[in-house]
């Protein structure tokens, strides 16, 4: 599936001077498998497939998780284009969303995202996300250093939950 959607993701995703077939390889999986199990269980990643209609679909994370007073994480997602503009990524952002908050404890998601990056700006800003800043040169992304917005949202932003929220307001 990640193949078949190589220039829906590739400009929004890092590559490390990586290239894209080398990153695809069933050995590389395997090991980003490896890393994903082994950060979720020192508690400094969550990470989610996302399910649609049965099968896999994308993905949601929260990586870059701190405890402590700052007690924050970062969010990072994709979705297979064959079934985008459905609200099917909202939704799973916003389930993260409440599990990070709730029974996580986090009271911080940042989301960094590059301004040309539409879709995925709309899709912080339905769920309540404010724009915090413009983080200048801030994530090697596609092959060159790129600027991103930072957005962030805060547990006492939805304090009734962020999907009760949305759903609240656009009666989905
Ligand atoms: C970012 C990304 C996940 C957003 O996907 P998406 O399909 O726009 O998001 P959703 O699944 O939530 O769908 C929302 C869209 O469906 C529409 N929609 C249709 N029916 C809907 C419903 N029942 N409920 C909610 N939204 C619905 C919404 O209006 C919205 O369209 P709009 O943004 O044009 O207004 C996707 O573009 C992607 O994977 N991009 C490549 C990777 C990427 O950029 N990752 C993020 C890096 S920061």
């Amino acid at each position: 599936m990640r193949t078949a959607n190589e220039d829906w993701l590739a400009p929004w995703e890092p590559s490390a001077g990586i290239g894209w077939p080398d990153r695809h390889s069933p050995a590389a999986y395997r090991a980003l498998r490896r890393a994903s199990s082994r950060r979720a269980r020192a508690g400094l990643s969550l990470p989610f497939a996302l399910r649609y209609q049965g099968r896999l679909a994308g993905q949601v994370t929260v990586d870059n998780v701190v405890r402590g007073a700052l007690r924050s994480g970062h969010l990072g997602y994709w979705l297979d284009r064959a079934v985008a503009g459905r609200g099917v990524a909202s939704l799973a952002v916003a389930l993260v969303c409440d599990h990070a908050f709730g029974p996580v404890g986090l009271h911080r998601l940042q989301a960094d995202i590059r301004p040309e990056n539409g879709p995925s700006r709309r899709l912080v800003e339905r769920l309540g996300f404010r724009r915090e800043g413009l983080f200048r040169s801030y994530l090697d992304i596609d092959g060159a250093w790129r600027d991103h917005l930072g957005y962030a949202l805060l547990a006492e932003d939805a304090p009734g939950g962020v999907l009760a929220r949305w759903q609240a307001q656009t009666g989905h």
